[in-house]
């Protein structure tokens, strides 16, 4: 099994995303709030997306790794519009994503589909997988006139799963085929690009990597673009095209997915590494060690990973910019 798409003249990009933000406010008690307002302090804000610029073509699967809190999730509800913006722009096909609503939201929303983590929370109990994977087609009009059973059986039939499901609840399913049915009931409309958050998180090995396969399958097939998030490097590593990393909400490194072992050298891509390939029970992470962090002093304007990195040094107290080092390989990072 690869992830690496063998058509190597991909057409332009399904989706363009440039200088993306979004902050969520710090809740704080009444009491704190007063307080805070009585000395002049401004409410705080956590950035969980700073500027974030990337593109997914036709066909290609996009890999977003990140480790919990770095706001992957955050990007993906930004581009379906369950958070607004801050700041930026996003286009799916060509089509402005954010400030639009009505039938312009719906064709953007026809065109863009996702499916979650959760296995068991993600599928209304009380629907039959009949109601379930029809719901789309319904909101959309687009209901078959006859054969709907047939049409249906069809979709279910793509999936690995058989007609009999049609009749059946969510519970009488294990997670690997309700997950099955999440992404059966994501392609119903054709989608040009789905959003996989941590897709195969919640499932054993085993069933991981026939919910991969299957993804695999699926986006050569019709030719979707695909952007695959979790914190799993192994598995982002499988089934990506090219990955892009995130670290508090600043994307840090972008690169071919089958060179991130090799070439991947922004020091948060190291350490992340470092954690997932090599470091045994008990062994301690060398960048992050309190000694490093506590030695730093943070300005707004300094690099995002300036606290944890082992190679900060005077410069880092500047952002630094992403920039490409390599066709391809794009960086934020002063020393690399
Ligand atoms: N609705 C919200 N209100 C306040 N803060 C939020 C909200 N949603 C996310 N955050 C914060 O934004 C940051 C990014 O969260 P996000 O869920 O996007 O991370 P993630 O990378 O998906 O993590 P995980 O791997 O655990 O799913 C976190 O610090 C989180 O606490
Ligand atoms: S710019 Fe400085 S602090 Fe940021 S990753 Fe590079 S070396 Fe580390
Ligand atoms: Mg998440």
């Amino acid at each position: 099994m690869t992830g690496q798409n063998p058509d190597k003249h991909l057409p332009a990009a399904v989706l363009e995303v440039d200088s993306l933000s979004r902050s969520f406010s710090v809740e704080k008690s009444l009491l704190h709030s007063a307080v805070d307002r009585l000395r002049g302090i401004v409410p705080q804000s956590l950035q969980a997306l700073h500027e974030v610029s990337f593109s997914v073509a036709r066909g290609e699967t996009l890999g977003l790794l990140g480790e919990s809190g770095s706001g992957k999730s955050t990007l993906a509800r930004v581009l379906m519009g369950i958070y607004e913006p801050d700041s930026g722009l996003a286009k799916l096909c060509g089509r402005e994503i954010f400030g639009v609503s009505g039938s312009e939201r719906l064709a953007v929303l026809r065109d863009m589909q996702m499916v979650f983590q959760d296995p068991f929370g993600s599928l209304d109990p009380r629907m039959t997988v009949r109601q379930i994977i029809s719901e789309p087609l319904k909101i959309h009009g687009l209901m078959p006139r006859e054969n709907v059973d047939a049409f249906l059986t069809r979709a279910l039939a793509d999936v690995g799963l058989e007609a009999g499901a049609l009749g059946l609840y969510p519970s009488e399913f294990s997670g690997g085929q309700r997950q099955r049915i999440g992404i059966c009931r994501a392609l119903m409309l054709n989608p040009a690009l789905l959003i996989a958050d941590e897709a195969v998180s919640a499932l054993d090995v085993s069933v991981q990597a026939q919910i991969l396969e299957l993804l695999i399958r699926l986006r050569s097939e019709r030719n979707l673009a695909m952007l695959f998030i979790s914190h799993d490097v192994a598995v982002v590593r499988q089934i990506s095209d090219r990955i892009i990393l995130l670290y508090r909400g600043n994307l840090v490194e972008e690169l071919p997915a089958d060179q991130l072992l090799e070439n991947g050298c922004h020091p948060y891509t190291r350490h992340l590494l470092a954690a997932a390939l090599f470091l045994r029970e008990g062994d301690r992470l060398p960048d992050a060690s309190p000694a490093n962090v506590s030695a730093k002093v943070e300005t707004g304007s300094a690099c995002c990973y300036f606290q944890a990195c082992p190679k900060a040094g005077k410069e880092c107290q500047q952002r630094p910019q992403l920039r490409e080092i390599k066709p391809g390989h794009r960086v934020a990072c002063h020393f690399v």
